[in-house]
C-alpha cells in the first residue's frame, strides 16, 4: 500500500510516499481503508521530533492520527461493528491506503469521509480543556486562537452547553467566529481592553500558545481558570497545560450525536493528496487554519 513516511526528524521534506506492508487489526482493534486523514499540528511537531514524551515513536514512522474510511478488518474481541461500516476515529500512521484505529465511532448520515477525519481529536481535546477548566453554563468563556480545529470544535460545544464565548481570531476569521456564537475580536496591539469591552471573563483557555498567559490571567482573576494545550511555559504562571488525552471514544460519541443534529461543523480549508503530505504540513505549520486540513486518499 501507499504510505506517507518520514525516518529522520526534520523539515516537510523528510516526508516521503513510500509502498509499505498493509498494517492489521490486532485484538480491540479495527482496520480500515481510509478515505481521508485529518491534518494536526502534532503530526508536523512530530515529525520535527517535538512532544516525543507524549507521543513516543520509533523511526521510520508513519503520519496521521485521525481518519475516516471503510472496516475491512475487525480485530478479535471487538463488538458492533461490521465490515463496510463507515467510521470516524484515531490510530496511527492514518496518511495510508489502510490505517488501524484505536478508538472509533460510526459516521453520521451524510457527513463526508472528508469531513469526518477532521473531527476525532479535536473534540476529544475541546471536551477535555472545557472540562478542566470548569467552565458553567451562564458564565463566560475567553478563547484565544478560536478560529482553528480546536478553537471550532469548544465554540459550538459552548453554544450547546450555554456558555458564552468571546474569541481572538484574525481579521479575517471575525464572521466565521460570529457564525459559531462567539463575540469576536482580533488579537493583536490592544487585545485585551477589546475584550474587556465585550465584558466579563470566568474562564480562558489558550489554544493558540502566542505567550498570552499572563494576560489570560489577569483577565479571568485566577490562574485556576485558565487552561492552555499550546504553550509549555503555562505551568510558570500556575496555570495548567493540558496534554493528556481523555477518551477518543466518548468524543466522538458526542461528535456524532452532535453533528447529527445539526449543532456542530468544522468546516474544510483545504484537502490534499496523499503524495501533497508536505504542503499540508506547511500550510497548516503556517499557523491560520480555518478549521481543519484534510488529506484524501
Ligand atoms: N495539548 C494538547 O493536548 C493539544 C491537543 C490539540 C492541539 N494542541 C495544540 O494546540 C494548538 C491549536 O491546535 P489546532 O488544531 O486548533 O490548530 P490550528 O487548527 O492549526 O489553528 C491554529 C489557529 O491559531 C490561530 N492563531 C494564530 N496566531 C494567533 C494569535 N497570535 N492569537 C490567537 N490565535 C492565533 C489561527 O487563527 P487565525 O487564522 O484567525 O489567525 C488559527 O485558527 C496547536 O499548537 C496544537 O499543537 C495541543
Amino acid at each position: 500500500m501507499k504510505k506517507t513516511s518520514f525516518a529522520a526528524f526534520g523539515g516537510p521534506d523528510v516526508l516521503h510516499l513510500i509502498d509499505a506492508d498493509e498494517p492489521h487489526a490486532g485484538p480491540g482493534r479495527i482496520r480500515i481503508a481510509v478515505r481521508a486523514a485529518g491534518v494536526n499540528p502534532v503530526d508536523w511537531r512530530l515529525r520535527e521530533g517535538q512532544v516525543l514524551g507524549a507521543h513516543p515513536i520509533e523511526l521510520p514512522s508513519g503520519v496521521g492520527l485521525d481518519a475516516a474510511g471503510v472496516v475491512d478488518e475487525v480485530g478479535e474481541g471487538i463488538h458492533g461493528v461490521e465490515i463496510g461500516d463507515h467510521v470516524f476515529g484515531e490510530g496511527a500512521s492514518t496518511y495510508a491506503e489502510f490505517a488501524v484505529l484505536s478508538a472509533w465511532a460510526r459516521m453520521p448520515a451524510g457527513l463526508s469521509f472528508e469531513e469526518a477525519a477532521g473531527y476525532p481529536s479535536v473534540m476529544e481535546t475541546a471536551l477535555r480543556v472545557i472540562n478542566e477548566v470548569g467552565v458553567r453554563p451562564g458564565q463566560t468563556l475567553l478563547v484565544s486562537g478560536a478560529s482553528g480545529g480546536v478553537g471550532s470544535a469548544v465554540l459550538q460545544i459552548a453554544r450547546e452547553r450555554g456558555i458564552a464565548v468571546i474569541g481572538t481570531a484574525g481579521a479575517a476569521n471575525q464572521d466565521y467566529l460570529r457564525d459559531l456564537g462567539a463575540r469576536p475580536t482580533t488579537y493583536g496591539v490592544g487585545w485585551t481592553e477589546r475584550v474587556r469591552g465585550l465584558g466579563p471573563v470566568h474562564a480562558a483557555l489558550d489554544l493558540a500558545g502566542s505567550g498570552v498567559i499572563p494576560e489570560l490571567v489577569a483577565l479571568t482573576g485566577d490562574p485556576h481558570r485558565v487552561v492552555s494545550i499550546a504553550d509549555l511555559n503555562a505551568p510558570e504562571h500556575g496555570v495548567r497545560f493540558s496534554g493528556v488525552a481523555g477518551s477518543v471514544s466518548d468524543a466522538l460519541a458526542d461528535a456524532a450525536d452532535l453533528i447529527a443534529r445539526g449543532r456542530l461543523h468544522i468546516p474544510v480549508e483545504k484537502s490534499y493528496t496523499l503524495a501533497d503530505a508536505a504542503a499540508a504540513h506547511i500550510d497548516s505549520q503556517a499557523g491560520h487554519t480555518r478549521g481543519r486540513r484534510v488529506i484524501v486518499i
